[in-house]
């Protein structure tokens, strides 16, 4: 028991190191003079979340959890929460006039850093007595959240123009298509969600477990690529969000670049163009349910913690884990296929459902975060299963769910059909 309870200790303080390394590297690529810019107009500028990271950290654990006392209760309050506000009204009624100087931010941030690895290292994280440390809850909300923030903060960087941002080079590639294919999946049962006890954390939308029968269907083997999408684009559908007409070529906007559009990599497009597409096809996109019965159900009538089996997920079985930052040719991971022989379930850009994200049958907001989810159950987002190349290996377990809103044209995000 003590073993394991120092064995959870010094995971949490190497994920923290690393997440914390990581989140400067991020830091480091925007250009000084685009700090407090806004690129995604319905997010907050660089300057938030470089107070935001470590700032919710320091407020999650130490002072709400541990019941320490504040550093700086102005900069605690404007850097305590920055999730898309639904209008640029609500953006602007959340930024202040002029944020403090950078400096200043900083400072804030490496004493926040210092008392959080303080209370990692020795403090009682796990608490039975503690509302905010049952099973070592608000420790394990603060590594995820700022596993959550290098993905969006990604988001943001994208949309900042090459020459205010620090360019890492990259390399790409481009193959055929793997041949279309379409899986025939046996009516059987999803398992959504997951029960309390069964895994470490999860955040309060994981909960509780919930079964659902799902009928037969048909699912594509692969995600439906930048080259599928064309026709799409040459009969009149919307281009995706990072696709720019060149003279009379389509480029892609990477992070970096602009390069000749990579016909076998999946198309990352909002969840509106992903069902425009589906219906022009005569399809539709899958539900929740569906995504879990394709990625984790087998014909023998199990279900996997992950498509490829129980083993922990590497950078053998897809692209996720910050390998790199870019897409690659869907099919590159036949080590990730599911039991079915449907490939890049799991990483290589989020897949879009068409399901509203919605509470779980025994859902309960988070004590360490009770507006996590529940501001978001408003019909207004959709759920988005599986993990993009920037998104945190830890972040792939089944049970966990990421949603947006249909329109919103930033994420990594991509899409397969169902008949
Ligand atoms: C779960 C990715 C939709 O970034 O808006 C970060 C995660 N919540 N801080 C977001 C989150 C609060 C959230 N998503
Ligand atoms: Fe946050």
């Amino acid at each position: 028991m003590i073993s394991d309870i120092t064995q959870e200790r010094a995971a949490l303080c190497a994920a923290y190191e690393q997440n914390r390394r990581r989140s400067h590297l991020l830091f480091d690529l925007v250009a000084p003079e685009a700090y407090e810019e806004r690129p995604i107009p319905l997010r907050l500028p660089f300057v938030f979340y470089e107070g935001h990271i470590p700032g919710f950290s320091f407020l999650t654990l130490v002072r709400r959890a541990l019941g320490e006392k504040a550093i700086d209760e102005d900069l605690e309050h404007l850097f305590q929460r920055g999730i898309d506000p639904a209008s640029l009204a609500d953006a602007a009624a959340v930024s202040p006039g002029r944020w403090p100087p950078r400096e200043r931010v900083q400072s804030f941030a490496q004493e926040c850093d210092a008392r959080v690895r303080d209370a990692l290292r020795h403090a009682r994280l796990d608490d039975p007595d503690n509302p905010r440390l049952v099973r070592a809850e608000s420790a394990h909300n603060i590594i995820e959240h700022e596993q959550m923030h290098h993905e969006t903060l990604l988001y943001i960087l994208h949309q900042l123009p090459r020459e205010r941002k620090r360019a890492l080079p990259s390399t790409h590639h481009d193959r055929e298509r793997p041949p279309y294919r379409r899986i025939a999946v046996p009516a059987g049962v999803a398992t959504l969600g997951a029960r309390r006890e069964a895994i470490p954390f999860g955040w309060d939308n994981e909960f509780d477990e919930m079964t659902v029968d799902v009928p037969a269907f048909e699912i594509e083997a692969d995600d439906v690529t930048n080259g599928d999408y064309l026709a799409f684009v040459e009969s009149g559908g919307e281009p995706p969000p990072f696709w720019r007409r060149v003279g009379g070529d389509w480029r892609l906007a990477t992070l970096f670049d602009l390069i000749a559009l990579p016909l076998s990599w999946p198309v990352y497009v909002t969840q509106r163009q992903a069902a425009a597409y589906a219906q022009w096809k005569s399809l539709r996109l899958p539900t929740e349910a569906e995504y879990h019965r394709a990625a984790f159900g087998t014909p023998e009538g199990e279900e996997r913690a992950y498509p490829w089996g129980d083993a922990a997920p590497d950078e053998t079985r897809g692209n996720f884990g910050f390998e790199r930052f870019d897409p690659v040719p869907v099919g590159s991971y036949p080590a990730g296929a599911s039991a079915w022989g449907i490939n890049d379930l799991i990483g290589n850009g989020w897949e879009w459902t068409c399901t509203p994200f919605a509470p779980l049958p025994g859902f309960r907001p988070m004590i360490s975060y009770p507006l996590y989810s529940a501001d978001f159950f408003d019909g207004g987002h959709f759920v988005m299963k599986g993990a993009s190349p920037v998104t945190h290996a830890a972040l792939t377990r089944r049970s966990f769910r990421n949603w947006f809103r249909p329109d919103y044209p930033y994420v990594y995000a991509t899409f397969r059909c169902v008949a």
